[in-house]
C-alpha cells in the first residue's frame, strides 16, 4: 500500500459520520428534511403522497381504516390494477421503447425487454394462463430462478388478479409441496432448470419430486432454459412456456380493477415453529409502499438503470427488481448467475457495461467482495454509480467503508436498509438526500414510520441501551395477515406489546436495536429462534426437525454462528441414539442431506458435532447461549447454573479439534 492509500485508509477507519455528498443532494427525489415533521403532522393522510405515485381505477374513499386493527385497511374502496400501473401507463406515456428489464444471464448472453415488449408477453401468457383455468384469486405458484419469465408470469398474474406465490428455487422439494399445500395452489410455473457456474442443474425432477407430495391435480407451465442441455418429457398436465405463448401470441388481457385490499401475493417465510409462515400483501398498500420507497430511498428515477443483486424468490426481488422500480418506469437489471462466475469481478462487469446508476446488495456479498480484494472493482468503470444501498443484516462498519470506498469512489451515499418479508418495503433507513450517515447504524425511521425501542415491560429504553425494536403506527406496506390463519398474525406479531383492551397495537419484529441520541438505530439481531444466513431467515425447529428425523439421531439443537462472509451459519449439536454411536461420519452425512432435503442447500450446516448430552438448564431448557459462544468461538460465560456443566468443555474441545 502507498503511503497517501494508508493515510486514507486510516483517515476512513477513524470517520464515525458521513454527509451525503452536494452533487447527490442536488439531484436528489427528496431532499427538504421537513419532510419528517410533515408526515408526522399529516398523518395518515400524508401517506396519501405514496398513493399518489399509482393510476387508480376507482379513488380510494378513506386513507386509513383502523376497525379491524391489528388487521389494518388502507386506501380503502380504492381500484387499481398492479400490471397496469408496472407497464401499460409507462407505453401509454410514451415509454414504449424505453427498457424495463435487462437480463444478463449467467453465461453471457443478453435480453432486453423495452416496456412495450414485457407488456405483449404479459398479455400473452395472462390470456394463456386464463386458457389454463386460472381465474381472480386463484393462487399461483412459481418455482423459477433468476429467468425473465419469472417477473413476466408474476406480471401476468397480477393482470388477471391471480395472487402468485414465489417459491425460491433453492428451495428442496418438500418446501414446494408444503408451500403449494397451504395455499391450496392449483398452478404452478417452473422451468426444466438452470445454469450455475457453467453447469446444467436439473431443477425439473425436482419440481416432479415436489408434486408427488402436493394434495391436489395441479397445472404447471414448463419453461424451457436448457434446450438441448436437459432431456426431459412433460406429463399430460404440464405445458411448456413457448408454446402457451405462442398460441396466443398478439393477444391482450384487460387489467383486472383490483380492490385496494385485495391480496397480490403471498410470500412464506420462516418462523419459530416449524411451519413456514404465508404473509399476505395487498395491491394497494403495498403498490404504494413499494414505489414510494423506491423513489425517495432508492431514488430512482425513470431515466435510471437500476440493479439490485437480490433473488426474486424474495421479498427484496418482489419490492426492489420488479415492483417498485417498474411502477416508475426505471430500467431494472436482472442477473441469473453468481457473483463469481466466470470471474469474481463480475458485478463490476455487469455495472460497468449497463452504466449502473444504483446498485443494491447484501451485506454478506460485500462480505465476499472484501475477501477478494479490492482489485476486481479497480478493474472497471464504476463512475456511473450515483447511489448504494444495503439490506438483509447488519453491516459492520468495515464492510460499510469498504464498499463506499472501493465501490462508490467516495462519491455514492450508501442506504442501510432495515425492514422484512412482513413490512413490504424499507422502514428504517437514511434519507439519502437528506440525512447524514453512521456506518453500522441504520438511520431513523423513514417519515410516517413509527420505530421505538423498548424493553420487555414496552417502556422506551434510554440512548445507547439494547432493547427490542417495535413500530407503533401501521404503514400502507405492512402484511395484512398470515394467510389462513389470522389467529398467528395476531400471535406471532401483534401479542407482544400491544394493549387490545385500549385498541393499542404494536408490531413486533422481533428483532433486538439500539438507539442515539439522534434517533439512529443499530439492529442488532433477531431475538427469537431465527437465523440469518447470507441475509435469509432460516427457522431453528425447522431445521432441527430435519435433523430429528433422521435414524440414529435421538436429539439435536440447531444454533447459528459467527461466519466471516455469511454472517451466521448452521452448527448442529446432536446426539446419537444408543448403538449409534460409532457411526458419526454416516449420521454427519445423514443429517446434512435431510436438511437439503426438507428446506435447501442454504441451511446445509457449517458443521454437525456429536455429544452425548446437550447443556441443560436445571429445569430441562437447552442452554442455546452456550453453544451460540462454542460455535462462534467466543469466551464462555458462567456455567454453574447447568445441570451438566462438564459437558460444555467437552463440546467446546471437539469443536475446536474439527
Ligand atoms: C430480517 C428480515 C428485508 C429483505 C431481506 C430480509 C434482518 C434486514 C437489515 C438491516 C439489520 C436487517 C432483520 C429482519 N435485516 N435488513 N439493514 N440491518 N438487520 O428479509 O427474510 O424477512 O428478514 O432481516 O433481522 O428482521 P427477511
Amino acid at each position: 500500500m502507498s503511503q497517501e492509500d494508508a493515510s486514507l485508509e486510516a483517515r476512513l477507519e477513524e470517520q464515525e459520520t458521513f454527509e451525503p455528498p452536494e452533487s447527490f443532494v442536488e439531484q436528489a427525489n427528496v431532499s427538504d428534511p421537513g419532510i419528517y415533521e410533515e408526515f408526522e403532522e399529516n398523518w395518515p393522510e400524508s401517506w396519501e403522497r405514496a398513493a399518489e405515485f399509482l393510476d387508480w381505477d376507482e379513488p380510494y374513499d378513506e386513507v386509513l381504516d383502523e376497525s379491524e386493527a391489528p388487521t389494518y385497511q388502507w386506501f380503502t374502496g380504492g381500484e387499481l390494477n398492479a400490471s397496469y400501473n408496472c407497464l401499460d401507463r409507462h407505453v401509454e406515456n410514451g415509454a414504449k421503447n424505453r427498457a424495463a428489464i435487462k437480463w444478463e444471464g449467467e453465461l453471457g448472453e443478453t435480453r432486453t425487454y423495452t416496456y412495450g415488449d414485457l407488456l405483449n408477453e404479459v398479455n400473452e401468457f395472462a390470456a394463456a394462463l386464463r386458457d389454463l383455468g386460472v381465474e381472480e384469486d386463484d393462487v399461483v405458484t412459481m418455482y423459477m430462478p433468476m429467468v425473465p419469465e419469472l417477473p413476466i408470469a408474476m406480471l401476468a398474474c397480477a393482470r388477471i388478479g391471480a395472487p402468485h406465490s414465489v417459491v425460491f428455487a433453492g428451495f428442496s422439494a418438500d418446501a414446494l409441496a408444503t408451500r403449494m399445500n397451504d395455499a391450496d395452489s392449483e398452478y404452478l410455473i417452473t422451468c426444466d432448470g438452470y445454469y450455475r457456474r457453467g453447469d446444467a442443474l436439473d431443477h425439473i425432477s425436482k419440481t416432479n419430486e415436489g408434486l408427488e407430495d402436493v394434495e391436489h391435480e395441479t397445472e404447471t407451465v414448463v419453461v424451457d432454459r436448457l434446450g438441448d442441455d436437459l432431456d426431459h418429457s412433460l406429463s399430460e398436465s404440464q405445458h411448456d412456456y413457448d408454446e402457451l405463448v405462442e398460441a396466443h401470441a398478439g393477444e391482450t388481457v384487460e387489467p383486472v380493477s383490483r380492490d385496494a385490499e385485495d391480496m397480490l401475493f403471498l410470500m412464506y417465510t420462516s418462523g419459530t415453529t416449524g411451519k413456514p409462515k404465508g404473509v399476505k400483501h395487498t395491491t394497494g398498500g403495498y403498490l404504494s409502499y413499494v414505489t414510494w420507497t423506491s423513489h425517495s430511498v432508492l431514488d430512482l428515477e425513470p431515466e435510471d438503470t437500476y440493479w439490485c443483486s437480490a433473488d426474486i424468490g424474495w421479498i427484496t426481488g418482489h419490492s426492489y427488481i420488479l415492483y417498485g422500480p417498474l411502477a416508475l418506469g426505471t430500467t431494472t437489471v436482472m442477473y441469473e448467475g453468481t457473483p463469481d462466475y466466470p470471474d469474481k469481478d463480475r458485478f463490476w462487469e455487469i455495472v460497468e457495461k449497463n452504466r449502473v446508476d444504483v446498485f443494491y446488495t447484501a451485506p454478506t456479498a460485500i462480505r465476499a467482495f472484501m475477501k477478494w480484494g479490492k482489485e476486481y472493482p479497480e478493474r472497471h468503470d464504476l463512475s456511473s454509480l450515483r447511489l448504494l444501498g444495503t439490506v438483509g443484516e447488519p453491516i459492520n462498519p468495515r464492510a460499510w467503508k469498504w464498499y463506499y470506498k472501493h465501490i462508490g469512489g467516495e462519491e455514492c451515499p450508501i442506504v442501510d436498509t432495515w425492514w422484512q418479508t412482513e413490512t413490504g418495503g424499507h422502514m428504517i433507513t437514511t434519507l439519502p438526500g437528506i440525512n447524514e450517515m453512521k456506518p453500522g447504524s441504520a438511520g431513523p425511521g423513514l417519515p410516517g414510520i413509527d420505530v421505538r425501542i423498548v424493553d420487555g415491560a414496552g417502556e422506551e429504553v434510554d440512548a445507547g441501551e439494547a432493547g427490542y425494536l417495535t413500530v407503533q403506527k401501521p404503514w400502507p406496506g405492512m402484511l395484512r395477515t398470515l394467510y389462513r390463519n389470522d389467529e398467528r398474525f395476531v400471535s406471532e406479531y401483534w401479542e407482544e406489546y400491544s394493549d387490545p383492551e385500549a385498541d393499542e397495537w404494536v408490531y413486533f419484529p422481533e428483532d433486538g436495536a439500539k438507539i442515539d441520541d439522534d434517533g439512529y438505530i443499530t439492529v442488532l439481531g433477531r431475538v427469537d429462534d431465527v437465523l440469518n444466513v447470507s441475509g435469509h431467515r432460516l427457522g431453528t425447529m425447522e431445521i432441527e426437525s430435519a435433523v430429528v428425523g433422521v435414524e440414529g439421531i435421538a436429539e439435536a439443537a440447531v444454533v447459528g454462528g459467527d461466519h466471516e462472509v455469511k454472517g451466521e451459519a448452521v452448527y448442529v449439536y446432536a446426539i446419537p441414539e444408543d448403538g449409534y454411536g460409532d457411526q458419526e461420519d454416516e449420521l454427519e452425512e445423514r443429517a446434512i442431506e435431510s436438511v437439503e432435503d426438507s428446506i435447501g442447500p442454504i441451511a446445509r450446516p457449517e458443521e454437525v458435532v456429536f455429544t452425548p448430552e446437550l447443556p441443560k438448564t436445571r429445569s430441562g431448557k437447552i442452554m442455546r447461549r452456550l453453544l451460540e459462544d462454542i460455535a462462534s468461538g467466543n469466551e464462555l460465560g458462567n456455567t454453574s447454573t447447568l445441570r451438566n456443566p462438564d459437558i460444555v468443555d467437552q463440546i467446546a474441545d471437539q469443536v475446536e479439534n474439527d
